[in-house]
């Protein structure tokens, strides 16, 4: 908490304010009872019609006084909270976008979501009420025993059973309710889980058929979320007639004894009325901590969550005077191994190789040979473990980030596009872009054939992740607009794999002719989408298996010539 409490700065004034207002209408709630003892002990008994209605009014006056005092402290309590939350939620977002592709793999995509609304709810709401019921409780409690005492003494020692017995009951009810509120969150992980993982692939789940499967993957999920919801709640719900015996039974206590001192004139009938709403107040402000520590627990269970979020610190650093200029676009990797996080294995072992600027460089393999790991190192999207990657004769490691993410573009292998329009997608790799820029970027990507074609071109909708564009035009779309960061490497991972032979060497030709001094990195299925690359990388288990061109691979890597034949025999048929 004491980590999050800065946030609260914009909102102090409110959460100076609510508590100070809940005081004064606690006042007020404590003056009415002692007024009213007033009128039956003077106003009734003498029949005095103009001290009734004096002090009458001047009753509903201090109840009027404290709604007022209520409805604002309730105002500022829920704006300091809600504000708090959105704080804090505004931050953990922050903090996610500076998070690296190792951060992502270690936190689920799911958890995430659930700790930036879920969790962020149960702060601002724990606020609320620590701001409000956290204050007026046991300030009520207070004020109301002075009074009870005030009134009378000896009945007042009721007090000396009934508290110690709620205390007791509370107590041991909250101790056994704690450790499923913890629970209940990552429950809700769990569901939240399900709900992201099939509403983003709904439609590869549909045409798989496996809405029953995920049906009963979801029923499973969320019954186990039920019943410890249940479990929680039952705790709760079992407080209630304990409570409930136990007021009652102070009440009928203090009437018994409290009428035996009526009888023998040492106490007034107006003053037992006004002591029996001061003990109910006691024992509903008891009541009010209670559950106020409930939410407590509920709360730091989601405050800790949100802290180990601010508390990772993304392992990708930029030294202190990071580097904003570029030679060209020359890579070279020398002695790379790399292991993901916890994974027990190294991925890439021993990589070395070195490829001009400009060069075209084709990377084939089976899936799984490493291919997308080997050229997320470029722009330093996971870093190294050993070795180092270079690119314009540097480190990547003394680059500005952001500046090295710019002159690398990567297309990435499960890429995809942004609602909007083309042009808002687009300009996304280059905010100050003309239409002039996006067309040529969208030409040399052989996108601007069908983008053209449309009524509307470059304002043309883009559903979300682009699912109103086939996926062949997606990832031609999502080349032009890596194109449009001028980069010096551009890498394009398996981006061709869902366009037409014909297309695909278009871009190849374009990327050529019209692109010369980019590094054009190409990862491939197809022999034909890389073998015309100046070099090509045949990666085998995380390691280079061999390297050269088309022709010298087709003399001496019994892996490539394989490729080769399966594609030929492919294309030939039987
Ligand atoms: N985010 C990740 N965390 C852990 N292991 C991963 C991750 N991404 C890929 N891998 C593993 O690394 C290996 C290489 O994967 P990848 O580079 O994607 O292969 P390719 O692109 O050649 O098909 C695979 O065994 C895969 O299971
Ligand atoms: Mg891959």
């Amino acid at each position: 908490m004491k980590k999050l409490l800065p946030l609260m700065k914009k909102y102090l004034a409110y959460a100076i304010l609510s508590p100070i207002f809940m005081i004064l209408e606690v006042l007020g709630d404590i003056i009415v009872p002692y007024l009213m003892s007033k009128i039956v002990d003077i106003g009734i008994a003498n029949q005095d019609i103009d001290y009734i209605i004096k002090v009458g009014l001047l009753m509903i006056g201090a109840a009027l006084v404290a709604m007022i005092l209520g409805v604002s402290s309730s105002f500022f309590g829920a704006s300091a909270g809600y504000g708090f939350a959105a704080e804090v939620r505004q931050k953990v977002f922050e903090k996610i976008q500076g998070f690296s592709f190792a951060n992502l793999d270690t936190f689920q995509v799911s958890s995430l979501i659930t700790r930036l609304t879920n969790d962020c709810n149960t702060i601002g709401q724990v606020t609320m009420m620590s701001l409000r019921m956290a204050i007026r409780a046991p300030f009520m409690m207070i004020f109301a025993l002075f009074m009870s005492f005030t009134i009378n003494k000896s009945l007042a020692r009721v007090f000396l059973i009934s508290l110690p017995l709620l205390a007791i009951a509370i107590a041991a009810i909250l101790s056994k309710a704690r450790p499923l509120f913890f629970k209940l969150q990552s429950r809700v992980d769990r569901v939240n889980g399900v709900i992201q993982e099939n509403l983003t692939n709904i439609r590869v789940v549909k045409s798989f058929n496996r809405q029953d499967f995920e049906e009963k993957k979801f029923k499973e999920r969320n019954d186990g979320l039920m019943n410890v919801a249940l479990k929680a709640i039952s705790y709760i719900i079992f407080l209630m007639p304990i409570f409930n015996i136990i007021v009652y039974s102070t009440i009928i206590a203090v009437l018994w004894f409290g009428g035996k001192q009526i009888i023998l004139g040492t106490m007034t009938g107006g003053e037992l009325i006004s002591f029996i709403t001061y003990i109910t107040q006691v024992l509903m402000s008891l009541i009010m901590i209670s559950m106020y520590f409930m939410s407590l627990l509920r709360g730091s269970a989601s405050v800790s969550r949100i802290v180990e979020v601010l508390d990772t610190e993304s392992e990708i650093k930029e030294k202190i005077n990071p580097i904003t200029g570029i030679k060209d676009g020359t890579i070279s990797f020398d002695n790379v191994s790399f292991i993901y996080p916890g994974s027990s294995e190294c991925t890439l072992k021993n990589i070395n190789f070195n490829i001009e600027s400009g060069e075209t460089l084709g990377i084939i393999g089976s899936t799984g040979s490493s291919k997308s790991t080997l050229v997320q190192l470029i722009p330093r999207l996971y870093d190294v473990k050993d070795g180092s990657v270079k690119v314009g004769g540097v480190d990547v490691k003394d680059y500005d980030i952001e500046f090295l993410r710019d002159k690398v573009a990567f297309v990435l292998q499960k890429n995809t596009l942004f609602s909007g329009t083309i042009r808002t997608n687009m300009k996304w790799g280059n905010e100050k872009a003309t239409d002039e820029e996006i067309i040529e970027a969208l030409k040399h990507a052989q996108a601007w054939e069908f983008v053209s074609a449309y009524d509307d071109g470059l304002d043309h909708i883009v559903e979300q992740s682009g699912d109103n564009y086939s996926g062949g035009q997606k990832q031609r779309l999502t080349i032009a607009r890596a194109l449009m960061k001028s980069p010096k490497v551009i890498i394009l991972d398996d981006s061709t794999s869902a366009v037409d032979m014909t297309t695909d060497a278009k871009i190849q030709k374009a990327f050529k002719v019209d692109l010369p001094d980019v590094t054009t990195i190409i990862i491939a299925q197809r022999i034909s989408s890389i073998q015309h690359a100046d070099r090509i990388i045949v990666m085998h288990e995380g390691k280079i298996e061999s390297m050269g061109s088309h022709y010298e691979l087709m003399e001496n890597s019994p892996i490539y010539m394989e490729i080769y034949e399966s594609q030929q025999k492919g294309v030939i048929g039987e």
